[in-house]
């Protein structure tokens, strides 16, 4: 396994994963990697490690560059396995090195792996950590992804190693940004962020602040490509989404048991169709919930449709509503809508857990069996009016 030069002295080291489709719960079409960045300086330094079962794929990767033995320093951005699994093995094959990371990182580690023994180093933000002719400065980013997460600051390089903020879900043999199709890069990088992220945006706020004074030339992160042609514009979004900024858009999302509930769906595009307003339809039949959240990070409308089954809304749209509470977008508008047959409990339902997410609301939808034309065309029209532009 070849290791990959990013620039003089400084190797990507990590592995890829082509074949995880399933991310505790967010579909990974494309695959992963889990990068892991060494620094050959007087001191050897390797910023984080790979998921427990690539940890061959890495240090062949390493040994290509140097002897494993040789490392003084092994930073720990972030405790999650997905960085940390390679350590326990990769402590055994470099006996001397120090596990630089943030208090709740040493911590965190300790936990996970009975670490008790290990040489820690903890930083604070703003420390230093000399490497010989270059200089780690760490920065503390909590909850972007766990309590424990930071990020380390390579300044004669201008590097800044990310961790999972500004990751991307995807496997490639290519390495930077500008060596693979952009929009892609772009969309996946949505993509995680509204399945991990979305939640911190105050945090990564934060932490963009706490960045903006350090020339940052290549951002290194922990999950997909390396940005070194697009880092404005990756920061941009970035602080954009942290933002909560949102398009004008709505996402129609659905499940439906006799297409009742689906006509009436079609009947609230209708309605942002004639304002002008983009739509995406998304039956949870045919759409992965990771998916939608893609497109809820840019909506500024969501509308979420079920018909009643057993005095419930569908277990498909209570699945999708509970994975989009736990992922707390802001600043959106929230409709709720759906058919029934006689108790028709859920559109109530629905519309609670919006309102308990802080969505403004639209009026909600119900309609007993099948909505008749003039019933839908009413749907289409009362929602017009809502959308005063
Ligand atoms: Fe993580
Ligand atoms: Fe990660």
């Amino acid at each position: 396994m070849k290791p990959v030069k990013i620039t003089d002295n400084i190797y990507w080291v990590g592995a890829v994963d082509w074949n995880i489709r399933n991310f505790h719960g967010y579909l990974t079409q494309k695959g992963t990697t889990y990068n892991a960045y060494l620094i050959i300086d007087e001191k050897i330094t390797l910023v984080d490690t790979v998921k427990s079962s690539f940890f061959d794929e890495m240090l062949s990767r390493i040994s290509a560059v140097v002897d494993p033995s040789k490392i003084d320093y092994i930073v720990s951005n972030h405790v999650e396995m997905d960085h940390s699994g390679g350590l326990p093995r990769l402590i055994e094959a470099a006996k001397n090195a120090r596990i630089i990371t943030s208090p709740n990182g040493e911590r965190g580690l300790k936990a996970h792996y009975k670490a008790d023994n290990w040489d820690f180093a903890v930083m604070k933000t703003g420390d230093r950590l000399d490497l010989g002719k270059r200089s780690l400065t760490f920065v503390h980013t909590p909850m972007v992804h766990w309590p424990d997460n930071m990020v380390s600051y390579l300044k004669e390089d201008k590097i800044l190693f990310s961790n999972d903020a500004f990751g991307q879900h995807i496997a490639s043999s290519e390495c930077f940004d500008d060596e693979f199709p952009f929009d892609i890069m772009l969309e996946e990088a949505g993509k995680y962020y509204a399945n991990i992220v979305l939640p911190y945006g105050s945090q990564v706020h934060k932490a963009l602040e706490a960045l903006t004074g350090l020339d940052i030339e290549i951002i290194a992160p922990s999950h997909g490509l390396i940005w070194r042609s697009y880092v404005p514009k990756i920061v941009k979004e970035y602080e954009k989404w942290a933002a909560n900024e949102t398009e004008d858009m709505a996402v129609i999302v659905y499940d439906t048991m006799w297409n009742s509930t689906e006509r009436i769906a079609y009947a609230i595009q209708k309605a942002f169709d004639d304002k002008g307003i983009s739509t995406k339809m998304m039956n949870l039949k045919t759409n992965h919930i990771s998916d939608i959240m893609t497109h809820v990070l840019k909506a500024r409308y969501i509308c979420l449709g079920s018909p009643t089954l057993n005095n419930n809304m569908l277990p498909t749209v209570a699945s999708f509503l509970t994975y989009l509470k736990g992922l707390a977008p802001k600043k959106r508008i929230g409709m709720a809508f759906g058919s029934f047959g006689w108790s028709g409990q859920s559109v109530g339902q629905i519309e609670e857990v919006l309102k308990e997410a802080g969505f403004e609301l639209l009026n909600k939808v119900s309609i007993r069996y099948i909505p008749s034309e003039e019933q839908l065309q009413e749907v289409t029209e009362s929602l017009k009016k809502q959308l005063v532009r």
